[in-house]
């Protein structure tokens, strides 16, 4: 299973392991990491699973597409790295993938 590297609002790291075809926003509420809400369970209608995809994930991550770049919108201190965590699949190519939970309140 590729594992997730979550960096929390506080600074703390959380490495999981998430399940091929799991959203990046869902590995985080499996495993407890502090600052994802997620109180859409998904639907990209929140932003609260935002967080900062890290620099030297951001090429292989990608942008937003049209819908999620109106509800990121919604968020916080959006950005340029700025992604809604459960419009990320996770699959073998994000091994190793760092995200940095933004403050979601
Ligand atoms: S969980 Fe609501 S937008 Fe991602």
């Amino acid at each position: 299973m590729p594992k997730i590297i979550y960096v929390d609002p506080a600074g703390a790291r959380h490495e999981c392991e998430v399940k091929n075809g799991l959203s990046v926003m869902e590995g985080a509420v499996q495993n407890g990491v502090p600052g994802i809400i997620a109180i859409c369970g998904g639907g990209c209608a929140c932003s609260t699973c935002h967080a900062y995809v890290d620099e030297a994930w951001v090429e292989r991550v990608g942008g937003p597409n049209t819908m999620e770049d109106a509800t990121l919108g919604l968020a916080n201190d959006r950005r340029a790295t700025s992604r809604l965590t459960c419009q990320i699949e996770v699959t073998p190519e994000l091994d190793g993938l760092v995200v940095h939970v933004a403050q979601n309140d």
